[in-house]
């Protein structure tokens, strides 16, 4: 500041620094409270796509309300199978910034449907041309831990190793070690050999951008990540890493031959090691999520008798690092006479 200057009355940036400016995610977590408020009164009904419709629905309509110039780089699927927030769809009123988008409306729609833990609503957005656009790859192999273990991450070194390396950095046995990952017959082999290590596991039935908030959060009683899940999951679960530290490295998984072939054929380097900053490139990334159901690392949706409802949320950029929790108490009713019967 110039001598004299008052506190707080300094406009200009000096060289180098680039000064504050508009922080989307402070706008984007009331498109993640939209949903996650509207995903929730279906759930445990059993229906999933309801579920997940009404949080694209409501996630939709306060997306308009953010003034940038947007393209969903992962959404609900292509154009004719998705009516709304499909991939390709531009968002918003065409002015600056130039995003990408990653939306997840409602993430975990079986745990919604069943009332399981850690169903979350989450949008991330990077500058323009940074985001990985996954193509034909459904799923990636994903490993992910905090930043104390981040220099032991390795996809190609055979899992037991890497657990008893946590262990020595941890200081521990490796029966301290936790993994988290998602329960599946493909994993049944990572399974053994976790077992066979010494190490605990954590199963999860769905939802691994949880799971990953959950492994990279300091101190967290989760150690790693691993397995083979969502593509588009591990795009965003990067852009919260940029933002809340932390590392994930991933590879990209195909299914089967043709999804292999089409891989390729597409461009895709089905060797290549994925961290962070190739999933979201750049150096402003936004991410916002809300708890629809109870979880590890945010609450769900709760209702406070017949009019009100709280949301707790996650908002953070990774040019900042700022990493806020947002608890927001919403009026039911009112929110009802703005967006109709969508929210609430
Ligand atoms: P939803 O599409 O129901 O939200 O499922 C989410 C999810 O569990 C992700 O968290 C995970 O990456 C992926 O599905 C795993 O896919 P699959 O169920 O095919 O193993």
């Amino acid at each position: 500041m110039e001598h004299g200057a008052a506190p707080g009355t300094e406009t200009s940036a000096r060289a180098g620094e680039q000064p504050p400016d508009r922080n989307l995610a402070l706008e984007l977590v009331r498109t993640t409270e939209y949903a996650a408020l509207a995903a929730a009164r279906w759930i445990g009904l059993g229906e999933k796509e309801s579920a997940d419709g009404a949080a694209v629905d409501a996630m939709r309509l306060l997306l308009h309300t953010v003034r940038m110039d947007g393209v969903v780089v992962i959404g609900e699927g292509e154009k004719d199978e998705a009516p709304m927030l499909y991939n390709g769809e531009h968002i918003g009123d065409g002015s600056p910034p130039h995003v990408d988008i990653a939306v997840d409306p409602l993430e975990g729609t079986t745990l919604t449907a069943r009332g399981l833990p850690s169903a979350l609503s989450v949008i991330a957005l990077s500058e323009r041309g940074t985001m990985f656009d996954p193509g034909p790859c459904v799923y990636m192999r994903k490993i992910a831990a905090s930043n104390k273990f981040a220099h032991l991450l390795d996809i190609d070194r055979p899992l037991p190793e890497t657990l008893r390396l946590i262990a020595r950095e941890k200081g521990t046995d490796i029966r301290d070690v936790v993994v988290i990952l998602l329960d599946r017959p493909r994993h049944e082999e990572a399974v053994r050999e976790i077992r066979q290590a010494g190490a605990r596991i954590r199963f999860i039935t769905d939802g691994d951008v949880s799971a990953a908030l959950h492994a990279v959060t300091p101190d967290s009683p989760v150690d790693l990540l691993w397995g083979i899940g969502g593509t588009p999951e591990g795009v965003i679960a990067a852009a919260a890493i940029k933002c809340i530290g932390g590392r994930i490295l991933g590879r990209l998984h195909p299914r089967d031959e043709d999804e292999r072939r089409a891989a390729v054929e597409a461009g895709y380097d089905l060797d290549e090691v994925l961290d962070q900053d190739r999933l979201v490139g750049g150096s402003d990334a936004f991410f916002a999520a809300t708890g629809v159901t109870d979880g590890d690392v945010l609450q769900g949706v709760r209702y406070e008798g017949a009019e009100g409802a709280t949301t707790e949320s996650l908002v953070m950029r990774s040019r900042s690092g700022t990493v806020r929790r947002v608890h927001a108490r919403h009026d039911r009713f009112k929110l009802r006479e703005i967006t109709g019967e969508r929210v609430g």
